[in-house]
């Protein structure tokens, strides 16, 4: 695997460098591909802020963790996405001109494997962490690494590992140890509360409220197609799908207006909240087990978790080691969405409104979950004092609920805060079965 940098500042005068990824047959130009902050969960990572420390401490911990990279459509919403399709191939012709690439449209997404594009974004991600925290790298300190069980997720964690390996000349190289099965005990997925609910009532309240206009401009421009507001949310999610999967705009980004796309970001937004976030009962309970990992991360102190954690696994150095520095955890979109709920982060005043969305809302999937969307809880030492702050896509989060709002919380103020977490969900976990 190698990787190039274009520069174009020679000529344009402006540091701008695009990556050129190359990974054996394929190549990924991440700076070909479009971004569009409509996309919500689909949107790829973009970070949020600039990164900086405050001047008078040092980071001497991290725990990222991180979605993994871009892929394509699950095999659920796949089947939805064809058969939407092919309702609009059927018909052969189009009167909105914006659809006449259908005339000779062959879908060839595959299905839920990470692409190049993801990971790339994952190599870069690695690269960025490397060049940003070498001063807490050594030897006998490289990143430990975990996934869930994901192929995807797995592909995600290694090409991480080897973007971080690169960046260090190859000095230091992480490995991936530890895979959690999705089929037992595992604090990076959100399989394991049985009687935990979904979010349908609510999308498909929202679904009632902004697709039937788009249905039917769909509908004139494919006389006989007779798409349902269902499909038009699937061929909505083929804008950023396919643009991500080919690395260039999607004709059926140009199908919709710009506006049909915020209907389309509102669903992601209230999936997420009403899947695993505050918006559902046995949500935040899904993210319990990390933040008690997490805890005995910050604290070198073992585990303490009767929710997700295995005990096996946790309670051994080996696989659960306590002296690092970095540690890395990769994992999905709703179980982070589950652990941002447990630690209280991105607190809502109210409950998202299934059919009025607040256009000032700080709730948007694409900011908390991005495809490689990353949270970083660093421990830091501030005149002597140890302390925790939390990033999200580098975005510093307040952390009003251990601190004075500033993003800095003391340690021991940040441990206290997470007393759901310690109390292993306050009983809710109970009611998973
Ligand atoms: C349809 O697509 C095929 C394969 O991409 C191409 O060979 C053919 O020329 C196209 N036909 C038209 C009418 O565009
Ligand atoms: C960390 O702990 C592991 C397992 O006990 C041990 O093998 C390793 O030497 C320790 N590393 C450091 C830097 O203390
Ligand atoms: C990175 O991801 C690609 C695409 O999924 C995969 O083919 C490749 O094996 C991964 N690289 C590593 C080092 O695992
Ligand atoms: C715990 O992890 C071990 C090692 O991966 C595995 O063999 C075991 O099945 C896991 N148990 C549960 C309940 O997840
Ligand atoms: C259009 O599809 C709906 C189901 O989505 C069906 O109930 C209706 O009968 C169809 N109309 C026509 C004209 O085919
Ligand atoms: C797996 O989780 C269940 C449910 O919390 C728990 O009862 C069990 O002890 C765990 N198993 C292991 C090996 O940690
Ligand atoms: C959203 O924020 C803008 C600017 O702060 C404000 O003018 C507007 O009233 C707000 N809208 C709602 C619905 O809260």
């Amino acid at each position: 695997m190698m990787m190039m940098w274009v520069s174009v500042a020679a000529w344009i005068g402006l540091a701008l460098y695009f990556p050129i990824y190359s990974f054996g047959s394929y190549e990924a130009n991440l700076s070909v591909a479009p971004f569009s902050p409509n996309w919500a969960q689909y949107s790829p990572f973009v970070s949020q802020a600039e990164y900086h420390v405050p001047s008078n401490c040092i980071v001497t911990q991290v725990n990222l963790l991180e979605r993994h990279g871009a892929r394509y459509p699950t095999s659920g919403s796949a089947a939805q996405i064809v058969s939407a399709i092919d309702k609009l191939t059927a018909v052969g012709s189009y009167t909105n001109e914006r659809m006449q690439f259908l005339v000779n449209y062959t879908y060839d997404l595959g299905v839920a494997d990470l692409l190049p594009f993801g990971a790339a974004q994952a190599y870069q991600s690695g690269e960025t962490f490397f060049q940003r925290y070498s001063y807490i790298v050594d030897q006998d300190h490289i990143p430990f690494v975990r996934a869930s069980g994901s192929d995807r997720v797995i592909k995600s964690a290694m090409n991480w590992t080897a973007g971080f390996s690169a960046a260090s000349y190859h000095v230091y190289n992480p490995s991936l140890s530890v895979i959690l099965s999705e089929d037992s005990n595992d604090t990076l997925d959100d399989n394991m509360c049985e009687n935990a609910g979904n979010s349908d009532e609510e999308t498909n309240a929202w679904l009632a409220v902004y697709a039937p206009t788009i249905t039917a401009r769909i509908n004139d421009g494919a006389p006989g197609a007779n798409i349902s507001n269902a499909d038009t949310y699937s061929l909505l999610s083929m804008c950023p799908f396919d643009s991500v999967a080919k690395e260039k705009r999607s004709p059926f980004c140009d199908m919709f207006e710009p506006a049909d796309f915020e209907g389309f970001e509102y669903s992601g937004d209230l999936d997420k909240y009403y899947g695993t976030g505050y918006g559902q009962e046995l949500g935040p309970v899904q993210g319990v087990g990390y933040v008690n990992e997490l805890l005995a991360r910050l604290t070198s102190s073992p585990v303490q978790d009767s929710t997700q954690t295995n005990h096996t696994l946790d309670s051994n150095p080996e696989t659960f080691p306590l002296n690092r520095t970095i540690y890395a955890d990769f994992s999905h979109d709703n179980q982070m969405i589950a652990i941002y709920a447990a630690m209280g982060l991105f607190p809502q005043s109210a409950d998202l409104d299934p059919t009025s969305p607040d256009p000032n809302r700080s709730w948007l999937a694409s900011r908390l979950v991005s495809f490689s969307a990353t949270m970083m809880t660093e421990k830091l030492e501030c005149a002597g004092e140890e302390h925790v702050r939390v990033l999200v896509n580098d975005a510093v989060q307040p952390l009003a609920f251990c601190g004075s709002g500033d993003g800095l919380c003391s340690l021991d103020a940040f441990v206290e805060s997470q007393a759901y977490a310690r109390n292993d969900g306050d009983g809710d976990w109970e009611k998973c079965f």
